[in-house]
């Protein structure tokens, strides 16, 4: 006898009910976004024929989540990152044309200070110091003027200010507007790979999943500029650990970039480095609001 198919199996009073009963909502994207979870979630059930001991697994893993859950810490957010969820909402919102997007991460922070374009963020701090500097550009590789650059990173010891008690909150992290050729550029450190939490539900899954519990090093960058299309992103130096094996799937191969050694005499004297330092020149692309609606 043969199986029923997935689409049989969906056609039962139970998925279609429980889909038809969102079907009022008065925000209609909230009626679509309910009935095709409904439907899909049913599906997963029927596929995999989950047991009831399996279903009431799932929810004690929800309820630990909940649980650990505070205003500084979301194992949901963290859920949503090692199954490649927050990658794939990434993916699909995605305007074409422009630089890749990226996760946001956990340790985003609105409160970073304005700074100078040009600034020096390495305040005497350990860590290999890196030129960052590139420009906004649109989809047609014409500047951007002044459009904002928010940026974050993790520190030589692997920790995010929020992590790090030692750390001003403000360290390593700025915003800039470019200048009117849309330029930008900033003196930081190399970034360092780091693990995701492990001490919640999620690790738990990770380690019983023989899984990475690393990301690959990273820079944190938020592009803006009236009238286009924000950017969340992030910019992974080539060679970092990790760059194949993201546990959050954050890394395109447009976000990957080259540390290279940089003679250049001006920007050396500017940062009292000594030569050759260290550069990452990165242009970014966004595209026009108009274009996408
Ligand atoms: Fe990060």
């Amino acid at each position: 006898m043969n199986q029923p198919t997935a689409s049989q199996a969906l056609d039962n009073p139970v998925t279609r009910d429980a889909m038809a009963s969102f079907s009022k909502a008065t925000d209609p994207r909230l009626a679509e976004v309910m009935g095709l979870l409904v439907k899909h979630l049913h599906a997963f059930v029927d596929e995999s024929k989950l047991s009831k001991a399996e279903w009431l697994k799932g929810l004690e893993i929800l309820t630990a989540a909940a649980q650990i859950t505070d205003h500084e810490r979301n194992e949901f957010s963290l859920f949503s990152d090692i199954m490649g969820i927050s990658s794939m909402v990434d993916v699909v919102s995605q305007p074409p044309g422009g630089t890749p997007s990226s996760v946001l991460g956990p340790f985003h922070n609105h409160d970073s200070l304005i700074k100078p374009n040009g600034s020096d963020l390495t305040d005497g701090q350990p860590g290999e110091r890196v030129w960052l500097h590139g420009r906004v550009l649109d989809v047609h590789h014409n500047p951007i003027p002044h459009a904002q650059i928010d940026f974050w990173q993790n520190a030589d010891n692997g920790l995010y200010p929020a992590q790090d008690s030692a750390q001003d909150p403000q360290n390593l992290r700025c915003k800039i507007q470019c200048d009117a050729q849309g330029g930008f550029e900033l003196l930081t450190i190399r970034p360092h790979p780091y693990t995701v939490p492990t001490d919640g539900p999620v690790g738990a899954l990770l380690a019983a999943s023989n899984r990475n519990i690393w990301r690959p090093a990273h820079f944190h960058i938020i592009v803006s500029a009236p009238g286009y299309v924000g950017l969340v992103t992030e910019l992974f130096p080539s060679g970092s650990a990790y760059i194949d094996n993201d546990t959050v799937f954050g890394v395109r191969p447009g976000l990957i970039v080259d540390v290279k050694d940089c003679h250049n005499e001006d920007v050396a004297k500017q940062f009292g480095l000594t030569l050759p330092f260290k550069e990452v020149a990165f242009d970014f692309s966004l595209v026009q609001q108009s274009s996408t609606t």
